[in-house]
């Protein structure tokens, strides 16, 4: 199949690489100039950090099954499933900002030679992919459909998420269309996994439902993390107990400093939103973003409260910049409130992250100091904070952090480590939802 694919970021790249690596043809469009041109350089510049992406790309454009323009007309012209991936960010009044959707459609509304079918896979609100279909009809006579394709992938995972997917949403109205991306899918599916096909405003909302889900089982056990703290209970042991129930489950309930990245915090907002606009109240989506906003601040309230409310002068080594691992993708991260408060109280900080240190520097100012490695980053500072959960931070060499630091604190926003060896090994230890563990 000829496949276009609009907007070359975390979605967009991984999708159409993928697709070319199932043999079909397909022309990858952005409007970001720098990005297109270091795709097509020698050396390529994969523009994100994604495990296996770059390799993937080499291959498929090597055999030319992958192109990258900034043309939209050539990528529309020569395709006939155009996919629509550009993002969907936070508005200033908290809505979706659909902007870059609807420019991309009636663009492509303007080039259309013949018939096309136009796939939102970009996450937006209920309604909007009907409005794309106006947008595009406000532009050209030529014959078109389109459909909802949600998209699941999750960064650090996203080849591997796009591959073999739990189940593939598609919001159709048009049988024929609904073949053809079954058709499309079908190497995804073969284990069983299912296409579920749906109405086009269910297909939107199935995507805002599954993230808030996942975001609200976040925020719920950070809720009792808190709760534990004040208590004298441990989080760890009650995740345990609770996630082995089998009709909950045990993913998605880590406590920690919060969640963070592109999708959950813009998309639970996005259900606010929609509900204010349709006029009903989403209580639970209000609060999933209440506790999330404010558990940056509580490593920084224990932070504060170990040296006696007064960190100027002091310097952090910060741990993790990404919002998770595998990924330089820093957007919302918490790392970055936790930085930018740690600044604002006076205290310089010194960071590390495997791959997310260009993109750090871009969001919080060339002025952060990133050191060549987590140990680089503990000499001579007061404390370690670990925010982000890379695995090279799961087992560090104890020893050799006592020695650089200069007092054997650690501030561990994501429960990595284990209570008791934190104590044999000689550290106060404090993190969420877990009884403080102090050196005398
Ligand atoms: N990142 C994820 O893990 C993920 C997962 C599932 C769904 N989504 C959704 O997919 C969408 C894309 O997310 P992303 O993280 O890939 O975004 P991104 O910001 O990484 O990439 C968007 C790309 O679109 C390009 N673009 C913007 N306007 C354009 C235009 N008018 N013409 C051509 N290109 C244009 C930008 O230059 C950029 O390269 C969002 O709606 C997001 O919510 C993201």
């Amino acid at each position: 199949m000829r496949i276009c694919v609009v907007g070359v970021g975390y979605v967009g790249l991984v999708t159409g690489t993928c697709f070319a690596d199932l043999g079909h043809d397909v022309i990858c469009v952005d409007n970001d100039q720098e990005k297109i041109d270091g795709l097509n350089a020698t050396p390529r510049h994969v523009p994100i950090y994604e495990p296996g992406l770059s390799e993937l790309v080499d291959r498929n454009v090597k055999v030319g099954r992958l192109q990258f323009t900034t043309d939209l007309a050539q990528g529309v012209e020569q395709s006939l499933v155009n996919f629509i991936t550009v993002g969907t960010p936070t508005g200033e009044d908290g809505r979706p900002d659909t902007s870059a959707v609807f420019a991309v459609a009636r663009g492509i509304g303007q080039v259309m030679n013949d018939y096309k079918i136009i796939v939102t896979k970009s996450t937006v609100p209920v309604g909007t992919t009907e409005k794309v279909r106006d947008t595009i009809a406000g532009e050209t006579k030529t014959e078109f459909d389109v459909v909802s394709n949600p998209e699941f992938l999750k960064e650090g995972t996203a080849i591997e998420d796009f591959s073999r997917p739990d189940r593939i949403i598609i919001g159709a109205d048009d049988v024929r269309v609904e073949h053809l991306m079954r058709e499309l899918y079908a190497p995804l599916v073969r284990t069983g996994n299912p296409i579920i096909v749906m109405d086009i405003r269910s297909a939107e909302m199935t995507k805002y439902a599954s993230n808030a889900m996942l975001a609200t089982r976040i925020s719920f056990m950070n809720e009792i993390a808190n709760l534990c703290s004040r208590l004298g209970a441990d989080v760890d042991h009650v995740r345990r107990g609770v996630g082995s129930d089998s009709r909950i489950g045990g993913a998605f309930l880590f406590s920690g400093v919060g969640f963070g990245g592109s999708c959950f915090p813009k998309d639970v907002r996005a259900i606010v939103a929609m509900g204010e606009e349709a006029g009903e109240k989403t209580p639970i989506a209000c609060a999933v973003t209440e506790v999330n906003g404010n558990q940056p601040e509580r490593i920084i309230g224990k932070i504060l409260s170990h040296f006696d409310g007064d960190v100027k002068g002091k310097t952090f080594a910060v741990w993790g910049l990404a919002f998770k691992p595998k990924t330089d993708d820093v957007r919302e991260a918490p790392a970055l409130k936790i930085i930018r408060r740690l600044w604002e109280l006076g205290a310089a900080v010194r960071a590390f992250d495997p791959e997310a240190e260009e993109t750090a520097k871009k969001a919080l100012g060339s002025d952060l100091v990133v050191a060549r490695s987590g140990y680089d980053a503990l000499d001579g500072a007061e404390a370690l904070v670990l925010v982000t959960e890379w695995n090279e931070f799961r087992q560090p060499d104890f020893a050799r952090m006592k020695q650089l630091l200069k007092q054997p604190v650690i501030f561990d926003g994501r429960n990595v480590y284990d209570r008791e060896k934190m104590s044999e090994e000689g550290f106060t230890y404090y993190s969420i939802g877990r009884p403080v563990e102090r050196l005398e």
